[in-house]
């Protein structure tokens, strides 16, 4: 397995990075997972465009351009000779000493690691996944924005934590106000009645490219689709809830908190977007 770090292709036990480095001390940098289907990036463009918008937001400068980055990736790729395979690309700000002044990190760190990744067993694309919804709720928008997506994945994992005590696959957080925003790690969709809804990002969710990608299918297919509030009422009365995310890809929820969503597995427009979806990544 290759690795980049930092303008290098290195082996795993190479990949080191420093204990000064800002990105382990702090959560002081940001992060993409991006998939790789028969050895094309899929959505490159957008995962960049969001990545270098999450660097300028935490005025976080990132030491290649995007051509240079997209260049990176793809000879990472080649050298893993990974046809189909997860990405994860990370840029910490870098080596600084224990106080938490970006200041003093003269240089960002950038890696690249190309791998398998299955989030969720086979079993739980056949049957859909049971969930349930957690007390941990998503960061508000003044507070580390949802839209940015770093390494401050803390607030995620305890979402998981939740999740594995309670013997699901995933969990759902709530924002401030009740409100249903997302997964630990991937956007939620809802069916009522043939319509198609799920979270404004404003709501608290990371602006997932999986989910864009969904919506654009929805709206091609001609499927009503509504990006608006709703309350862990509206998932349990669903017809169909799914979750979707570069490394979820597109995958049916079959009970949230003890209730059965619809007819206990993947609904018919889940079924329809799933296979569409499957068609544009290749
Ligand atoms: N990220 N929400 C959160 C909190 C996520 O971490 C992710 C995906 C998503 C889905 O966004 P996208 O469709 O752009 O991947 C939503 C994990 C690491 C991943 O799937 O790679």
């Amino acid at each position: 397995q290759v690795i980049y770090l930092n303008g290098k292709y290195v082996t795993k036990e190479e990949a080191v990075v420093s204990v000064y480095d800002h990105g382990f001390l702090y959560g002081d940098g940001i992060f993409e997972g991006i998939r790789v289907y028969g050895g094309n990036i899929f959505k490159c463009r957008e995962h960049l465009d969001r990545l270098y918008d999450s660097a300028k937001s935490i005025m976080l400068d990132i030491p290649l351009t995007q051509e240079e980055m997209e260049q990176a990736l793809i000879e990472t790729i080649r050298l893993n000779a990974l046809p189909d395979g997860y990405i994860r690309l990370i840029v910490s700000r870098g080596t600084g000493n224990l106080g938490l002044d970006p200041r003093r990190c003269p240089v960002a760190s950038v890696i690249i690691i190309v791998e398998q990744l299955a989030i969720y067993p086979v079993e739980a694309y056949l049957n859909g996944l049971k969930t349930v919804s957690v007390s941990t709720a998503r960061n508000i928008p003044n507070a580390l924005n949802p839209k940015i997506k770093s390494l401050n994945y803390l607030n995620n994992i305890l979402v998981k934590i939740q999740a594995n005590l309670a013997d699901v696959g995933e969990a759902i957080m709530l924002n401030a106000q009740g409100y249903v925003a997302e997964g630990s790690s991937d956007n939620i969709f809802i069916v009522k009645k043939g319509t198609i809804y799920t979270p404004p990002c404003y709501i608290g969710a990371l602006e997932g490219i999986t989910r864009a990608a969904i919506m654009e299918l929805a709206e091609q297919y001609g499927y009503k689709l509504k990006e608006e509030p709703f309350t862990l009422h509206d998932v349990y009365v669903a017809d169909e809830v799914f979750f979707t995310g570069t490394a979820a890809e597109v995958i049916a929820v079959r009970e949230v908190d003890g209730r059965v969503i619809g007819s206990g597995q993947a609904g018919p427009v889940t079924t329809h977007l799933m296979e569409e979806f499957r068609k544009i990544v290749f």
